[in-house]
């Protein structure tokens, strides 16, 4: 019996080597430990057999199951790896040889709509005179919340869900009011830039909510600058975003980096006004928050406040693009999906 069992192991391993597919492994194990498989026929033998034989089989019988329930299972998951990794390499896009590219039946995508908008609203900028800067996604405390009037025991903090590094001094930028702090240190007042790029929060992802999204920055720094001037760059941009005139409206809003600060809602594009679903019947759509520089920022780039005041405002890229496009949910904007990207070439 004993020789039998070993015979019958040899046997199973002979068998597995030549399974290719999941099923005949499957197919292959039920043979040895199904009910009326090899090994369970053995084991119901036993009762005939003396008490020696079966201190001896009962073990061995036990340990050969094992192994065959060991060697299946690895023999499943390495059939399945080869399978994802030979869907992998069939799906492999090399981007830098075109021709293969276009073999896969791909068609090239174009620029990305947040792209469009940011590439958009830039030019706009760029013609009222403003500058274009860029500062880093990893940031410190210092430019994410120091400088920014949020010291470390504000509740503001709390308000934005920050990733923060291990060594917890570094961060991923929360918001790209970083870019305020690092224009402040490389220009000298007065200036006017904007600041497109990349946020980071530990959000949980939902149709309006992402971990990672895009703002546009703005600040202009200058003498006797007031709300008014505020209103008028913002009224042109959205203008020429929208390709109409547009009638804008300041609610109070907090902000630890400005004061007064401001919620600026825009008339609805859809109903003009009426009340509909998108502005949940009030006419108006909040779109952009803003305000007059904090005192406090400006000292943290050593600015004279008794010469110089500025406004500053915050635009959301992505709802922007899902205003302009009417796509209903954010998570597309980040899907890598080419069918999705693809749509916005003829732009
Ligand atoms: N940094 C703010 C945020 O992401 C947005 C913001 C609000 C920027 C007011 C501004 C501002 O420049 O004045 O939540």
């Amino acid at each position: 019996m004993q020789e039998k069992l070993h015979q019958l192991f040899s046997d199973f391993q002979k068998g597995l080597k030549n399974c290719l597919l999941e099923a005949e492994i499957l197919d292959l194990k039920s043979q040895y430990l199904g009910k009326k498989g090899f090994i369970s026929e053995i084991l119901k033998n036993l009762k005939d057999v003396s008490v020696e034989q079966k201190k001896m089989i009962g073990p061995l019988a036990n340990n050969i199951k094992k192994e065959i329930e060991h060697l299946t299972a690895n023999k499943m998951s390495s059939i399945e790896r080869d399978a994802i990794n030979k869907k992998l390499a069939e799906k492999r896009i090399d981007i830098t040889q075109r021709e293969k590219f276009f073999d896969k039946g791909l068609n090239h995508a174009g620029p990305h709509p947040v792209s469009l908008i940011q590439r958009e609203i830039e030019d706009i900028f760029l013609s009222m005179g403003f500058d274009i800067l860029d500062g880093p996604h990893i940031e410190d405390d210092f430019h994410n919340f120091e400088a920014l009037n949020i010291p470390a025991d504000h509740p503001a903090r709390d308000m934005q869900d920050t990733f923060w590094f291990p060594n917890l001094k570094n961060l991923l930028r929360t918001h790209t009011s970083t870019i305020q702090v690092r224009g402040m240190k490389s220009k000298r007042p007065p200036f006017k830039f904007v600041g497109p790029g990349k946020v980071f929060r530990s959000e949980r992802t939902d149709a309006s909510h992402e971990s990672c999204f895009h703002q546009l920055e703005g600040m202009m720094v200058g003498e006797n600058i007031s709300v008014a001037n505020l209103i008028y760059f913002m009224k042109v941009l959205l203008s020429e975003i929208f390709k109409s005139e547009v009638e804008v409206r300041l609610r109070p809003g907090f902000f630890p980096f400005v004061e007064p600060g401001f919620e600026l809602d825009i008339r609805c594009m859809v109903c003009k006004g009426k009340g509909c679903s998108v502005c949940k019947q009030t006419g108006w759509v909040e779109l952009l928050p803003c305000g007059m520089v904090h005192p406090n920022v400006l000292k943290a780039g050593n600015i004279d406040t008794n010469k110089w005041n500025g406004f500053a405002f915050g635009l959301g890229l992505d709802r922007l693009v899902m205003m302009k496009y009417k796509i209903d949910d954010i998570r597309h904007l980040h899907g890598g999906d080419l069918r999705f990207i693809s749509q916005f070439s003829a732009y």
